[in-house]
This record gives C-alpha cells, structure tokens and sequence, in this order.
C-alpha cells in the first residue's frame, strides 16, 4: 500500500507532513507516487487565495484518479481545512474526497482512515480549538543532515491581515526536556542542523510554569553535543530582545542569518496591521543586530497593498528598504482573508495598483539582493551540501550560514558535509562557486 502526500505553505506544514507520513508508515504505508499511490493527502495552506486557489484545482485533478482507482483515499487536511466553511464546501463541491481534518487533530488520521476505507462515506472531523500538545508521535523525516523541530505551536498577535491565529490556535510552547530530547535523538541519527519551528518563536516560553524564554532555549540546544547549526523561524521584531541578540552573538551554533518579518516601511500601515513597533524601532533592531553579530544576514517579508495604503506609505516601504539593504525579501500582494479585521477595512487597493507597487518594490530588492550577493565574490564560505541542485541536476547545492543559497560542482558523496566553498558568481537568488581543496590556495 502506497501514500503521496502534497504540501502546501509554510515549514509548520512541512513538519506537520513528516507526523503524517509517519503515522502512515506506521500503518503499513510506503511512500509512492502519486498516480499509484492508495492514499493521497493534501496538506493546505489558507495565508493567500492564491495558495487555496492551487489546492482546488489539485482537489479537481484527482477526480480522475479516483475514477481509475475506486479504492484511493483522498485526505484534505491543513489550514484550509481547518475553517468549517470552507471543508463544507470542499464537501459539497468535491464528492470524491474520502476524508478531511484539521490542524488540531492529526493525530486522529490513522482511525479516520481506517473508517473511510471502512465505511466508504466522507468523515470529516475538525476540532475547533487546540488541545493539549501531543508528544511521541511518529515521523518520517524529510532530510537526515537537517530537521525541522517544532518549539510553539500557534499564534496570539492577530496581525489585522493573518488568517494564522485562527487557523492554528493560540500559542503553546513545547516544554524544554521535551525539545532537548528530540534534539538529541536526531543528533544521533546524523543530523547537523536544526531549524527551531513556530509562528512566533520568541514568545517561547510565556505560557509555561518554569521561567524560561527562547533565548534560554537557544542557549541550551546550543550545547548539543554535534550539532552544528541552529536556525528558527519565525521570529516577531517586537519580542526580538536584548538578550535575545546577545545570546545569539554569544554562542557557537545559532546562525547568523534573521528572518525579520517587516510586513511595511509606513508608521501609518503598522499601526493598522496591529504589528506592535514602528519603522523606527525596527531599523534600531537591525542596526543592533549589526552591530553585535557581524557578517549577519537579514531578510524579510513584506506585504503590498495593504488596505488603506496610499503612495506615500508605499515610499515609505521603498524607502525602508533601501535603508536597511536586506539580503533578501518574501514580498507578497495583500489577499483579504475572510474572518481577518483587514478584510472588513475600508479602501482595499485595487488589484492594478498592488500588482505595479509589488513590480516596483521587486525590481528595488532584486538590485539589493544582487548587491548582497557580489559582496561574497572571492571569499570562501562554509556550505552545508544539501543535494543535487534544482535548477541544474549536474550540480549541488547548499546553504552558507547565512541561509543563502550556492551551486557548485562535486562528487554526491559530500551530500550532508560541511565544505568550503570560494565563491566566483553572484545572482539575485544565489550564489556560485567552486569546492576548495584543503591546501590548495589560500
Ligand atoms: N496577504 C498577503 N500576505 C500575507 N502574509 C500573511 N498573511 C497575508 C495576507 N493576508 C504574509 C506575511 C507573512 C508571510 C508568511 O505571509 O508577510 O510574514
Ligand atoms: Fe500571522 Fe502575525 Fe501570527 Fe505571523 S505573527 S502568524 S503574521 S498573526
């Protein structure tokens, strides 16, 4: 018996799919593709229409698969699914699903198939709130060399335009043995890097009866025996602080690379997206980083055409990051979404108006992400090989610390090893180069 799973959105999701395919592992399942597959399940993603939008017309294109194959099973699970309405009306519009669940409720899925192949009719079952954090469940893990470890699950700030909160509950921290204890079974098996997992790592902690923050916690995985490197995402600029940036200049591991979600450049547009700091504090924060963690690298998310946003708040944005140079940007289009305050706002922008500002704001970061990038020409940086390259199977690829991307030649064998790398070509989007021999060269 075979499984395919397809996964949508972001690296919750992808971590929510390794608990899946172990869960079905258990069950006996092996994983296959998808046109054999006897179960196959999407893990979705509601954080923009578009996102939904790909999901449906996978739901539509598996029709024929089941018409081929009466006995497959089709799961819908995720954030989408998680919002009753909308899992009503995949009910109604799509009557060859077999089985849809929520984000509260994985660990249901081995009964909820069981009872779909057994009685043959749609089970749908979603919790409406979260309960307790379940430890122990199974799961099959992406990669071996780098691991996705979950630290909070959900999310209390009600950003005004983010479905988040709703979807995936409020926040929850993981207790510290129990994260520890993971950390150091993978170590074990061969892992090298970790990324720390939440909607808002840096409010770890706050729920919990012992006094500890997220950097205690960096602290302590960062005296993992073997462990190499500590990534986390995502963190929130408003929760980022002192300690925290001390803690991570302090230590051996935690990489030098920061996400910083800065969603807009205008005071006004902050405010309105309930992000708790202004534009100021923000470049104070990136100014700190910069100071205290040198060669750090800093990117971000940005949202265009938030409702109520004129011109001027858009120079600002613009102007934001031209200020602070960020080594790469997520830039998005505004998508209301339903339940969301933003999506009641009054003066949503027009789609023509968003699409030119999203063009504008592109071509300003693709020229600084460039820059960034020709910085590295002619140093050698450490690269953790990840696999064969995407865009170019003849060649690999992997991370530098500072979470970009380089392509070079070498034998497969260096898959999962630190190597040091001399960079020769810079692009937008990555970077090239050439493996350095130990004693060759300087
Ligand atoms: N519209 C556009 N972008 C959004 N994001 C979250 N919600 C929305 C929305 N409604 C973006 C934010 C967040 C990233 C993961 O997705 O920039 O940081
Ligand atoms: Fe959404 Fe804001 Fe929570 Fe991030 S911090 S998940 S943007 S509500």
């Amino acid at each position: 018996m075979k499984y395919f799973i397809e996964t949508w959105g972001c690296q919750m999701n992808e971590r929510d799919t390794e608990t899946i395919a172990g869960l079905l592992e258990e069950m006996g399942y092996s994983p296959g593709k998808k046109d054999e597959a006897d179960v196959i399940i999407l893990n979705t993603c509601c954080v923009r229409e578009k996102a939904e939008q790909k999901v449906y017309g996978e739901i539509g294109h598996l029709r024929h698969l089941k018409s081929k194959n009466p006995n497959l099973v089709i799961g819908i699970c995720g954030c989408m699914a998680q919002q009753e309405e909308v899992a009503e009306k995949m009910r109604q519009r799509f009557p060859h699903i077999d089985l849809i669940f929520g984000t509260h409720n994985i660990h249901q899925l081995p009964r909820l198939l069981e009872r779909a192949r057994k009685f043959n009719e749609v089970q749908v079952e979603i919790w409406e709130r979260e309960g307790e954090i379940i430890e122990h469940l199974p799961a099959r893990r992406a990669d071996k060399f780098k691991a996705y470890v979950s630290v909070t699950y959900g999310c209390n700030n009600f950003c005004t335009y983010c479905i988040v909160p709703y979807v995936r509950g409020r926040e929850r921290s993981r207790l510290p043995e129990d994260i520890l204890k993971e950390i150091k079974d993978l170590v074990e098996q061969g892992t090298v890097e970790v990324m720390l997992l939440g909607q808002n790592v840096n409010s770890y902690g706050k729920d919990l009866d012992k006094e500890i923050d997220f950097a205690d916690l960096l602290q302590m995985v960062d005296e993992v025996k073997g462990l190499r490197r500590i990534r986390y995402m995502t963190s929130h600029p408003r929760d980022f602080t002192d300690k925290l940036i001390a803690t991570i200049a302090a230590s051996d591991h935690v990489c030098e690379h920061f996400h910083l979600p800065v969603q807009a450049g205008s005071n006004d547009v902050l405010q309105k997206m309930n992000r708790g700091y202004t534009r100021e504090q923000y470049m104070e924060l990136v100014e700190k980083i910069r100071r205290q963690v040198p060669g750090a690298s800093i990117t971000t998310d940005i949202i265009v055409g938030f409702p109520g946003e004129t011109e001027e708040d858009f120079q600002d944005t613009l102007d934001l990051v031209k200020k602070v140079q960020f080594d790469a940007a997520f830039t998005f289009l505004y998508s209301p979404r339903k339940g969301t305050v933003a999506a009641k706002m009054p003066d949503q922008i027009p789609d023509e108006v968003k699409k030119e500002r999203f063009q504008r704001l592109l071509e300003l970061q693709n020229s600084i992400s460039l820059a960034s990038n020709k910085r590295l020409v002619g140093s050698t940086v450490e690269v953790l090989v990840e696999g064969k390259s995407k865009t170019n199977p003849h060649k690999l690829s992997g991370r530098t610390r500072t979470n970009k991307v380089v392509i070079f030649e070498g034998p497969e064998e260096i898959i999962g090893k630190f190597v040091p790398i001399k960079i020769t070509e810079a692009k937008t989007w990555n970077l090239e180069g050439n493996v350095e021999h130990q004693g060759e060269g300087g």
